[in-house]
């Protein structure tokens, strides 16, 4: 009997490693034929630790388990899938799972993250083979047909880019992953690099056979060691499997790869910022162009993607550009996986076609607000995404349907706010943000950002409201247009969406300290 228990780090924080230990301690103390696995998390975060049970081909779950339930868990049969108050049923079967259509994630919370037999038997490596038998220009082109567009938060076309760098002259070329997660509300890298490391290595030596690149690198942050651990080893295994290193999968063609981590500076996510952080420098933002796409790291050519661009590559080369492009709606193509954050019932990671309406997914698939109280604005794409009020909740996930009502999808994440929420004290933390991260380069976003915290200040102080909220506005459009990257650039969007939407809290307020 394979019993699951996760090692994702949202369900280590809340016990797993504890629960863990005392079911390995009753499988023992029973004499059980029992083994545990230490899966990636299904992204079900209010039943973590969730416990699986393999029962008859089928996962029954538990959760969320803590420890003083292991042994009440084994009195009632855990082993034979046996009821028990925190019986789940069938996990499979779970509504905020079966209404997923898992395409980049789906292996994740299913295989044992390491063991590359289980990820071949789960459809792994299928679409690497499929790349090694194409040339490189037909590689570029069934991920162009695709439609897949950076999932990072800018939504540039994924084989746009790569044709960059496949047709840019150089001998060295690289392929960078983009692991640098600093958004809010945002852990889907984190969840594949934990959960399926090796659909991310897959997606990166496929990047590499089809622009040329024979080395990469993965750019995380400190704050994820654990992350950092299972991508260290999983790129061991692959190379000792003879799926990196100089003939990849025997073609001949060499790829290999390591991990880099940052120092904890949000800039450094920017991905001019983050070559610099890779090649020992400071992360200070570079002017573009050149590109990276044709100066990149070292100055040599470079793919920088983020983690789930590269890792749905494997999904497209194994089933085929008009599989993967048949889900989504307009110019967003393909699914998403929007991760659910903040005051909600029920949090975590939904992939899903793009398409769903932000109403849908806070009301019915995260259930409203934790706190019951009714829902005053969802941000949506990290600290630099705007608040959205319940009147654009028919928006949907779309990027340029976003865009249209001045947000951005960004990263993905949401972070619901309940009616307590005070949208001066928000729009105060975007400029507080910035001022703490920026990189210092441009004025808009050095100066701008601190004096955005002086004027919110002022207006929650009674102090000329009227003539300063102007200046804030005036403030911001400066920091939009005159901004040298998104972090100075994109600050706005939260302070204005504040402004625009919830005037009525742009008022004297004692919530502010002075
Ligand atoms: P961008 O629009 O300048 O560039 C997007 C990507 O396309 C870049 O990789 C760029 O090099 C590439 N590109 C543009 N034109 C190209 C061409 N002609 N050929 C080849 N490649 C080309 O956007 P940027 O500044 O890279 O990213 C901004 C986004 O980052 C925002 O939308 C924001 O949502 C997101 N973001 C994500 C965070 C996270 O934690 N994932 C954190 C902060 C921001
Ligand atoms: Fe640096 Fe801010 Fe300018 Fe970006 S906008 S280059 S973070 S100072």
């Amino acid at each position: 009997v394979r019993i699951y228990v996760p090692c994702d780090a949202a369900a280590m924080a809340l016990g797993a490693e504890h629960v863990a230990k005392a079911i390995s301690e009753q499988i023992v103390a029973r004499g059980l034929d029992a083994k545990i696995v230490r899966n990636g998390s299904r992204g079900m975060h209010w039943l973590e630790p969730l416990v699986e049970v393999e029962v008859s081909g089928k996962r029954i779950g538990y959760g969320p388990v803590k420890t003083k339930d292991v042994v009440s868990l084994f009195d009632a049969g855990l082993i034979a899938g046996a009821d028990h108050p925190l019986c789940l049923g069938e996990v499979e079967e779970l509504p905020f799972l079966k209404r997923q259509t898992r395409l980049t994630f789906a292996r994740c919370g299913i295989t044992d993250p390491l063991s590359l037999d289980d990820y071949e038997a789960h459809g792994g490596l299928a679409g690497l083979r499929r790349a090694v038998s194409m040339s490189p220009a037909d590689v570029v082109k069934e991920v162009t047909d695709s439609g897949l567009r950076g999932r990072g938060g800018a939504g540039f076309p994924t084989g746009i880019k790569w044709k960059t760098v496949l047709d840019a002259p150089g001998d060295r070329k690289y392929i960078v992953c983009n692991a640098d997660e600093g958004d809010s509300g945002t852990f889907a890298d984190r969840m594949i690099m934990e959960g399926d490391p090796f659909v991310l290595i897959e997606g990166m030596a496929i990047a590499g056979l089809a622009t040329g690149a024979t080395k990469g690198f993965i750019y995380t942050r400190s704050e994820y060691p654990h992350a950092i651990a299972a991508m260290s080893r999983a790129i061991d295994i692959a190379r000792s499997a003879g799926i990196l290193g100089t003939s990849v999968l025997g073609s001949g063609k060499a790829f290999d790869m390591e991990v880099r981590t940052g120092a904890g500076a949000y800039v450094c996510g920017e991905e001019t910022a983050l070559l610099n952080s890779l090649e020992g420098k400071r992360g200070i933002v570079r002017a573009k162009p050149p590109l990276p796409a044709h100066k990149g790291l070292f100055d040599c050519p470079t793919v920088i993607n983020n983690v789930i661009s590269l890792a749905s590559v494997p999904v497209i080369m194994d089933k085929g550009a008009a599989y993967y492009r048949d889900f989504g709606l307009g110019r967003s193509r393909g699914t998403i996986p929007i991760q659910i954050a903040g005051n909600v019932k029920h949090g975590g990671l939904f992939e899903t076609a793009f398409g769903i309406s932000l109403g849908d997914l806070v009301d019915d698939i995260a259930g409203g607000t934790a706190s019951g109280r009714p829902v005053k604005a969802v941000q949506v794409g990290g600290p630099l995404g705007a608040y959205f009020p319940r009147s654009l909740f028919d928006t949907p996930f779309d990027y340029e349907a976003f865009a249209a009502k001045d947000g951005l999808i960004g990263h993905a994440g949401i972070v619901v706010f309940d009616e307590s929420a005070d949208m001066l004290k928000q729009a105060r933390f975007a400029m507080e943000f910035c001022a703490v991260e920026s990189c210092g380069k441009c004025t808009p976003c050095r100066i701008g950002s601190t004096r955005g915290v002086e004027t919110t200040d002022k207006i929650a102080r009674g102090i000329e409201p009227e003539k300063n909220r102007e200046l804030l506005a005036d403030l911001c459009n400066t920091m939009k247009f005159g901004s040298l990257c998104a972090l100075g650039g994109f600050t706005p969007y939260p302070v204005m969406s504040a402004m625009t939407h919830f005037p009525e809290d742009f008022v004297p307020t004692p919530l502010i300290e002075a």
